[in-house]
């Protein structure tokens, strides 16, 4: 017995994560929320970043291809801080009133500057203004992606105030939700920290997209 009570303390020891190792999240068992930016990388990434390695969260970034081209390295470094990567198209022109060859063209380029950047290919994209439809779907199913829109929209480009924009997001909350932000409105990046706090406060995890589904997501599936 008391062999076995050792050997059960030396397992539990060695299977304790070290300090360094990420966070297991549980979405089943704990509170959890997903932020998601979009339109970037822009010239306050770098900001944001910044602030959720500070904080300890997670975020999910859809990216736009042509900014991707003009900052590669903060692509990379999204990943290599351990957010999730999507693509929002390479050009971010409504989707829908385009031809399907258009179409296609717009998210394959997107896919291609992510990879380039990054070495990953995405496996998740988010449509420009949410706008999509069963063809635009039929192509994400093509090209191996998701699509992920949101539970809640900040609009913080029209709000344009940090602590509205901290309202708007506190007012949006909810437990497997995923909030649509944009890294592009220096506001938004300004009411991260205050944000971040307050969420955390209130029990939530913030994890990415991935995160949230503990899964990988199924090509041409629109989440949530
Ligand atoms: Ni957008």
């Amino acid at each position: 017995m008391l062999i076995h009570g050792l050997l059960a303390a030396a397992l539990t020891l060695s299977g304790t994560p070290a300090a360094a190792a990420p966070e297991k999240i549980d979405c089943a068992k704990v509170k959890c929320l997903a932020l998601t930016f979009d339109d970037g990388p822009g010239p306050h990434t770098a900001k944001l970043l910044k602030i959720l390695k500070k904080e300890r969260a997670k975020a999910t970034f859809f990216l736009t291809g042509k900014y991707v081209d003009q900052r590669p390295r903060l692509a990379k470094r999204m990943l290599a801080e351990g957010h999730a990567v999507g693509n929002h198209t390479y050009s971010h022109f409504s989707l829908t009133p385009r031809l399907y060859d258009e179409i296609h063209h717009d998210i394959r380029l997107g896919q291609e500057a992510i990879k380039k950047a990054t070495g990953i290919t995405p496996t998740m994209f988010r449509p420009p203004y949410g706008h999509t439809d069963e063809r635009v779907l039929r192509i994400a199913d093509q090209l191996d992606l998701a699509e992920v829109k949101w539970t809640g929209t900040t609009h913080d480009w029209a709000l344009k105030d940090k602590k509205k924009i901290t309202a708007k997001v506190l007012s949006l909350a909810k437990r497997d939700g995923i909030i649509l932000m944009h890294d592009t409105v220096p506001q938004t990046v300004q009411a991260m920290p205050g944000v971040i706090k307050q969420l955390k406060k209130q029990g939530y995890h913030l994890v990415t997209v991935p995160q949230l589904y503990g899964k990988k997501l199924k090509s041409g599936v629109s989440y949530p």
